[in-house]
């Protein structure tokens, strides 16, 4: 089994990608490999927690706003090979597993997002690889959106990437695009994280083991 963890803005980023839905849908069918799919939010959190925000609602909605955003945009990847609901835990995900080929979930509880939940369903599933897509594409010495020069760290570890996220480490302009749940769930099991982009071509030399663009955590 192989559990992707996919940020929102690729499925639902300012605007609408409906080529590459349909060529990540057409992936999942066609890859022999069983695939867990864990969905962010991207803008249809973003809008709807903004909205909640200005209204005055707590964390703790705003997070539950967030998970059936992911939830919703989770529902964009149901194929006829993938489970037809959209499991609530982590569990019941498992349970699908058995009878599905594919299954596609969103959020779970609020506090984390969905790269902790990606991560502790590895933990369930025995994984030992979670590969998160994000719109970056890996781990930049620079923000590469504003240098060109900017060079991808192939690997990091999870201390490295513990201590950028927390603050105590001033690696100017890194980002690690990683939840802390995720990457404590991570580091507990030592499961790596392969950070990659959106490219199918490059997912698919992950999961065959093959050399890959993108950064490598663990
Ligand atoms: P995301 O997983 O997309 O969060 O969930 P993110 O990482 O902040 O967003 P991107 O995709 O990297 O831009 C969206 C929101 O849903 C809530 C959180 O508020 C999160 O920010 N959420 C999600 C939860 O509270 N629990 C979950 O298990 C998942």
């Amino acid at each position: 089994m192989v559990v992707i963890s996919l940020g929102g803005s690729i499925v639902a980023g300012e605007s609408t990608d409906v080529e590459y839905i349909k060529r990540f849908r057409k992936f999942m069918d066609d890859v022999p490999d069983k695939l867990f799919v864990v969905v962010g939010g991207g803008n249809t959190a973003r809008r709807y927690i903004e909205t909640a925000k200005s209204l005055g609602y707590n964390e703790y909605l705003l997070d539950r706003i967030g998970i059936e955003s992911t939830r919703l945009n989770a529902m964009l990847l149901i194929t006829s090979k993938t489970a037809p609901k959209i499991p609530k835990t982590v569990d019941e995900s498992i349970m699908l597993s058995k009878i599905y080929k594919n299954v596609v979930m969103g959020g779970t509880e609020p506090g984390h997002t969905t790269d902790g939940v990606a991560l502790l369903l590895a933990e369930r599933a025995g994984e030992k690889y979670v590969v998160n897509m994000t719109s970056v594409g890996g781990i930049y010495d620079k923000d590469p959106k504003t240098h060109s020069d900017a060079k991808i760290i192939r690997e990091m570890s999870y201390e490295r990437a513990k201590s950028i996220i927390t603050g105590k480490r001033m690696d100017a302009g890194l980002n690690v695009p990683i939840d802390l749940l995720a990457l404590k769930i991570a580091e507990r099991s030592n499961i790596k994280i392969y950070v990659i982009g959106k490219d199918l071509e490059n997912l698919m030399r992950v999961i065959k083991g093959e050399d890959f663009k993108g950064t490598v955590i663990g």
